[in-house]
Parts: structure tokens; C-alpha cells; sequence
């Protein structure tokens, strides 16, 4: 019994991994558009896509990162500034788009612009809070698709989102987590329509790594803040002691992450190079070894894990 089960696992196995070799023909034909270059994956992804020959056009936030980014790469990739949340600045991006791929259509487009912060305690925050996240990392990232399509149909390409592995476990307040949970709901439904066209939609899961978004210095300026304008009562309820132990947590944010960035750049080049890319890919040890597996647990369990890795309020019962 176990020798056909492992038989099964091996062949299983190796015809997915024949399958994930085969890589698309014509990639120096063909074009990408990624979104926030200016840092982490995103640079490094046009990076590496330009060094592989393909037609990079990245989106940067600011004029210093596409500056920047310009002098790293070759005389194939071009910028633009481009803000997510911004509908004139993503209706302008999408004309520069269409007027560099004219007829042959966008082979990739890459969303992956996001923030993290304002990010703690739900009662801590207020209604705008979770508007700025959302802006970017959801509504941002479904404009630019919605404005980009018809090229990538016209490609018959693919679209990647970057989601998170906090799109499949809320560990934290917030609407960090309620943006990947969207990202995840409207890349499924998305892949779903768009496969009558031929094209094809993938989910990047990333666990922790060393970027921008997981800056310590940031997370605890942005705590402290949040703590400093919450109100008395919640003040009470949570406690200077709770605030403390939330800042030694966060302190130790930064240990857990993974600092090579290439574990989630290579998913973004395969799902944009092979001919049978995956629906998700969970990129770093702890996203396939932890938060992976935690997500098909019972909520139960999740709870008690949760609760385990939390300080407690100062009127917890
Ligand atoms: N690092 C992780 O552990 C991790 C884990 C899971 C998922 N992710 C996701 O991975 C993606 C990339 O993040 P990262 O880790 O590479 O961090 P990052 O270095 O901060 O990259 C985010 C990029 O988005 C840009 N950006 C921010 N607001 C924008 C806006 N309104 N319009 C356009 N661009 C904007 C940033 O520009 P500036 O640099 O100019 O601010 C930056 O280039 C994000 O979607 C993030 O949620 C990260």
C-alpha cells in the first residue's frame, strides 16, 4: 500500500515537473509591464526579466526609483511613474503601454505595488486607515488590470498578482490582510473568465522577506503613532504593557525574513515564462512549511496558534 502510494507521489512528481520545464517560445518578442519597481520584488524582477531578454516596462512610484532602476538595467527597459491609486495616472500608463506593444498585445502584466502600513489592532485604526491600504494593494491593483486587459487579451498573456500568505491566514488587524484576501477572491475570478481568452492568471504567496514593506523602523513609528492618537478607553483596555510587547514582537519582524528575494522573483519569471505556469506559488520556507499548511487547518487550531505567538490586553478576561 505504501509502495503504490509512494509510487503515485513519484510519478505524480515527476510529470509535474516535466510539465513546469517547458518554457514559452519568442520571450525577447515579448513584453512586461510590473507595477512599484522602485524596490524589493519589483526590481528585482525587472532586473532579472531584462537580463533574460524580454521588453521590461516598469512602473515606478518616483522619478529617483525608475532613475535608478534605469541605470541597473539595459537600453530595452522603460519607465514610467505610475500611482495605483491614481485613475488618471493608471489610464496614462495603460496609453504608454498600448502605444509601445501596438499590435502583438501585453505578453505579462505584473501587479505588484503594495504598502503594509497603517497596520495594527483593528479598534486602534479608523475607517481611512483601512482605505489607504485597500486603495493600493486591491482597488490599485484591479484598476491597472481592468485598464490593461484588452492588451493582454490581444497577447493572449498572463496576469500575476501578488497576493501573500496573509491572503489565506489573518494573523494581524487591519487592512493588509483583507487586501490579499481580495486579491485572492478577484485573481480566481479573473483566471476563471479569462480562460476562454487563453489567458492565464497566477497568485504569488510570498511568506516573510526583507523588503521596504517589512521595515522594522517603519512598523514601529507607524504603532506608535497609531497608540498615540487611539483613544482613551482603548487605551485602557489594551495597556502600555500590551503596547510593549507588540514593539519586542515587531522588533524581532525582521529576523524571520528571508533576505533572498530571488525565492519569489523566480515564481514571478515562471509564471510568466512556462508554458504551464501554476494557479499559486508559495514562495520561502516558512510560507510552505508554516503558513501553508496552517491555512488548511480548522479555525480552532489556527486560534490557539495565533494566540500562542500574541501579547494579551491588559482587560483580557
Ligand atoms: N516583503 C514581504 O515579506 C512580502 C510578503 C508578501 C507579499 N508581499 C507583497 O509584495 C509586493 C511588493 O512588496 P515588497 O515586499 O517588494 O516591498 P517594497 O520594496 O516596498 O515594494 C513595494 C513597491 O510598491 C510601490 N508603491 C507603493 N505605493 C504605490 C502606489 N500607490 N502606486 C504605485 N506603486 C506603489 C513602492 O514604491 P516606493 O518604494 O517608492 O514606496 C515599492 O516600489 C507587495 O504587494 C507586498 O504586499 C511582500
Amino acid at each position: 500500500m505504501w509502495l503504490y502510494l509512494a509510487a503515485f507521489l513519484g510519478l505524480f512528481y515527476l510529470v509535474r515537473w516535466y510539465r513546469e520545464r517547458q518554457i514559452v517560445s519568442h520571450l525577447p518578442d515579448k513584453y512586461v509591464f510590473i507595477t512599484g519597481c522602485d524596490s524589493g520584488f519589483g526590481k528585482l524582477l525587472a532586473r532579472q526579466l531584462d537580463a533574460r531578454g524580454l521588453k521590461v516596462l516598469a512602473a515606478c512610484l518616483t522619478e529617483k526609483g525608475a532613475e535608478e532602476l534605469r541605470d541597473q538595467t539595459s537600453d530595452r527597459l522603460e519607465t514610467v511613474i505610475l500611482n495605483v491609486t491614481k485613475t488618471e495616472s493608471v489610464a496614462a500608463a495603460a496609453q504608454w503601454v498600448k502605444e509601445r506593444v501596438e499590435d502583438r498585445g501585453l505578453w505579462g502584466l505584473v501587479n505588484n505595488a503594495g504598502i503594509s502600513l497603517p497596520t495594527g489592532p483593528n479598534e486602534w485604526l479608523t475607517k481611512e486607515d483601512f482605505v489607504t491600504i485597500l486603495d493600493v494593494n486591491l482597488l490599485g491593483l484591479i484598476d491597472v488590470t481592468l485598464n490593461l486587459l484588452p492588451l493582454v487579451r490581444k497577447a493572449r498573456g498572463r496576469v500575476v498578482n501578488v497576493s501573500s500568505i496573509a491572503g489565506r491566514v489573518s494573523f494581524f488587524g487591519g487592512g493588509y490582510c483583507i487586501s490579499k484576501y481580495g486579491v485572492e477572491a478577484f485573481s480566481d475570478s479573473l483566471r476563471r473568465e479569462l480562460s476562454y481568452f487563453g489567458v492565464k492568471v497566477s497568485m504569488i504567496e510570498p511568506g516573510h522577506f526583507k523588503t521596504a514593506v517589512n521595515s522594522k523602523e517603519r512598523f514601529l513609528k507607524s504603532f506608535q503613532e497609531l497608540w498615540d492618537r487611539a483613544k482613551p478607553e482603548v487605551k485602557q483596555v489594551y495597556g502600555e504593557k500590551f503596547l510593549e510587547s507588540y514593539m519586542k514582537k515587531t522588533e524581532n519582524l525582521e529576523q524571520k525574513c528571508t533576505e533572498d528575494l530571488s525565492l519569489v522573483t523566480n515564481c514571478m519569471e515562471h509564471a510568466l515564462t512556462a508554458h504551464h505556469p501554476r494557479t499559486r506559488y508559495s514562495a520561502g520556507w516558512d510560507a510552505k512549511l508554516l503558513y501553508l499548511p496552517m491555512s488548511y487547518l480548522p479555525s480552532l487550531l489556527v486560534d490557539a496558534m495565533v494566540y500562542w505567538g500574541s501579547p494579551r490586553p491588559a482587560k483580557a478576561l
